[in-house]
């Protein structure tokens, strides 16, 4: 028997409502197996800063560490909360565990399953990944607000791109090319504006590129890149960016292919020092929290997402069999968080048929 521990943090809004359906799915699909997951929650989120004034207590970190792996809900309050307005939860807990675990692989799969309706009308093939980096760029927090409230006042984010962050996630950009059918590459920056970061960007993938001749490498900039997702994502395959050009691109993705509550990620720390985090790439969305309305389909694929990177790919592959199936049967009657849990499951094939 192989005891895998997981730490499980819902977050709030929907984030316990998909997670659950996720455990769920993850109970059923390791079922009779030799597999046995050994969970710890830990309640984490803009729910315990309320209660307790923490955000993320080092004594909980570090239990996070010795996880083989974290399934993350979602974090964030209600919107205009008074008392959230100098807590940052996003930056003190989801951003400091992607940094802190080195999870500069945000790998973020756009595939749109057939039954699925796309928000374009003729969506094409689309089967994608975009690779965003994960732990710099303009999200590293260096910046500052000087003289705040008045009519000097001056902000400034600056990106941090260092050539050893860029290096690793294009390394591992051009390994998940290798890995599929079309062994395409698109690196997708702002080179014409952001002149210094991209230069840097483009001196590495060029230098990378040529230990791949196998993939086909291709640039866009940011604004052209969202044209071709919208006109033609069939012709993306790998996709390759930084951190705020990735979380952006991944909400327009996770819309093509059948929309947000489909949409799943895993934080990767490739190199295995730290557990990897997986998480749907949507938020907590307290527009439909507490309702039993959210799609728990983005939180369970990133449970096969970690059954994949655990090692366990023919118990992940049955996992997306079900979700696929749930999908294709699925037709535009609306169903319940829980029913869709319920369903999955019911599709799932049995182990070693
Ligand atoms: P959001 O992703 O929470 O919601 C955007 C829209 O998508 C909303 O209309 C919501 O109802 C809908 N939606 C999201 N997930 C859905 C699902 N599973 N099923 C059906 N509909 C779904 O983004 P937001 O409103 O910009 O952010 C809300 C809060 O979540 C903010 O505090 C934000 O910082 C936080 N957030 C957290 C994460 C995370 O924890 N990983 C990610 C994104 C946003
Ligand atoms: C995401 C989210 C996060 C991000 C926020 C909540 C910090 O939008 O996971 O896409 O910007 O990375
Ligand atoms: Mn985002």
């Amino acid at each position: 028997t192989r005891i895998i521990k997981l730490a499980v943090i819902p977050g709030d809004g929907i984030g316990p409502e998909v997670i659950e359906q996720a455990n769920r799915v993850l109970d059923a699909v390791l079922e009779g197996g030799d597999v046995v997951l050994d969970r710890t929650e830990f309640a984490l989120g803009a729910q315990r800063f309320l209660e307790t004034g923490e955000t993320f207590p080092e004594s909980e970190q570090a239990a996070i560490a010795g996880q083989d792996a974290i399934l993350f809900g979602a974090v964030g309050g209600v919107p205009g909360d008074p008392r959230l307005q100098h807590a940052n939860i996003e930056r003190g807990l989801l951003l400091k565990l992607r940094f802190d675990f080195e999870h500069y692989a945000n790998v973020r799969p756009c595939t749109l399953f057939p039954g699925v309706v796309s928000s374009l009308a003729e969506p094409g093939d689309v089967d994608f990944v975009v690779v965003r980096e994960g732990t710099e760029g303009p999200y590293a927090g260096n910046g500052g607000r000087l003289r705040p409230g008045t009519h000097a006042e001056v902000a400034t984010e600056v990106s941090v791109n260092t050539a050893f962050g860029i290096e690793r996630v294009v390394r591992y950009a051009f390994e998940t090319a290798l890995t599929r059918q079309r062994k395409k590459l698109t690196w997708v920056h702002k080179t014409n504006v952001l002149v210094h970061a991209g230069a840097t960007w483009q001196r590495i993938v060029q230098t990378v590129a040529a230990e791949y001749p196998e993939i086909a490498v291709d640039y866009m900039h940011v604004d052209a890149a969202t044209i071709f997702m919208v006109q033609d994502p069939s012709r993306f395959d790998v996709i390759v960016t930084d951190n705020l050009f990735g979380d952006i691109l991944t909400d327009l993705a996770g819309a093509i292919g059948g929309g947000i509550g489909l949409a799943a990620s895993g934080n990767i720390n490739p190199d295995g020092t730290f557990p990897s985090m997986f998480e749907p790439v949507h938020g907590s969305a307290p527009d439909i929290a507490g309702k039993q309305l959210a799609d728990p389909t983005a939180a369970i694929l990133s449970a096969g997402l970690m059954l994949d990177h655990l090692g366990l790919v023919s118990d992940g592959e049955r996992l997306r069999s079900a979700v696929r199936a749930d999908l294709a049967s699925r037709g535009a009657a609306t169903r319940s968080t829980g029913a869709i849990g319920d369903a999955v499951i019911a599709q799932l094939m049995p182990r070693g048929a």
